[in-house]
């Protein structure tokens, strides 16, 4: 599966998130300039009080909300529509909590990345960075990828390591690793959407 092609507009992506947004800022910063060639056609979030939706207010960028509700396979299928409806060439998940559904994968197969907060495949989940901690490991980091049906079980893009310092808790290195997080996000993201990618299997080429 070939990923966007290097001619014509300006490629477009949808980014999600449930939380602060502090990752998906660094994209808006980055699509401010329009050299970086990415236009954020829209940020999504399943919470009407995410930090994230405040920061795509102020840069301008068309926001929705999509609450989960009873109907689970209502929600993955609204969602999906709605993304669709900003006809991006990429959906980046950027903090969004939630597993989406069968609906929404099999409509952005190849085209759907993630933003983890560990190496893969160790520490998949919601907790990746405690869990990470709790083991004891000396190199923490991030992981993109792109979304499959499992948890956090795609084929990886890219990998940024962290080293753990001696006095880190939860909270700190979680800070370093975001801040990895937003190079990876803008570096990788970027010249996916520019250059194009390629997945072959669980191999995923970038030029
Ligand atoms: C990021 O570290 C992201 O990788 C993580 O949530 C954080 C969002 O922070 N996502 C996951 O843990 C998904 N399993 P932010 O709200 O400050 O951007």
């Amino acid at each position: 599966m070939t990923g966007p092609e290097q001619h014509g507009a300006p490629k477009r992506i949808v980014l999600l998130a449930s939380g602060s947004g502090s990752t998906l800022q660094a994209l808006l910063d980055a699509a401010a300039d329009p050299a970086y060639g990415v236009v954020i056609a829209a940020v999504g979030s399943d919470r009407p009080t995410a930090g994230a939706i405040d920061r795509a207010r102020a840069a301008g960028v068309p926001t929705f909300v999509a609450p989960v509700g009873s109907d689970r396979d209502a929600w993955d299928v609204g969602l999906a529509d709605r993304v669709d409806s900003y006809a991006p060439d990429l959906v980046v998940s950027a903090g969004f909590m939630r597993l989406a559904g069968p609906a929404f994968l099999a409509r952005f197969a190849g085209r759907f990345l993630n933003s983890h907060p560990a190496l893969l495949p160790s520490f998949p989940g919601m907790h990746g960075v405690r869990d990470a901690l709790e083991y004891g490991v000396r190199l923490a980091g991030c992981t993109l990828f792109v979304v499959d049906g499992g948890v956090d079980t795609g084929p990886v893009i890219a990998q940024v390591g962290v080293p753990v310092l001696d006095d880190d808790d939860e909270s700190t290195l979680h800070e370093r690793i975001k801040d990895a997080e937003r190079a990876m996000l803008v570096d990788t993201v970027g010249r996916m959407l520019r250059e194009g990618y390629r997945v072959t299997g669980r191999k995923v080429t970038v030029p």
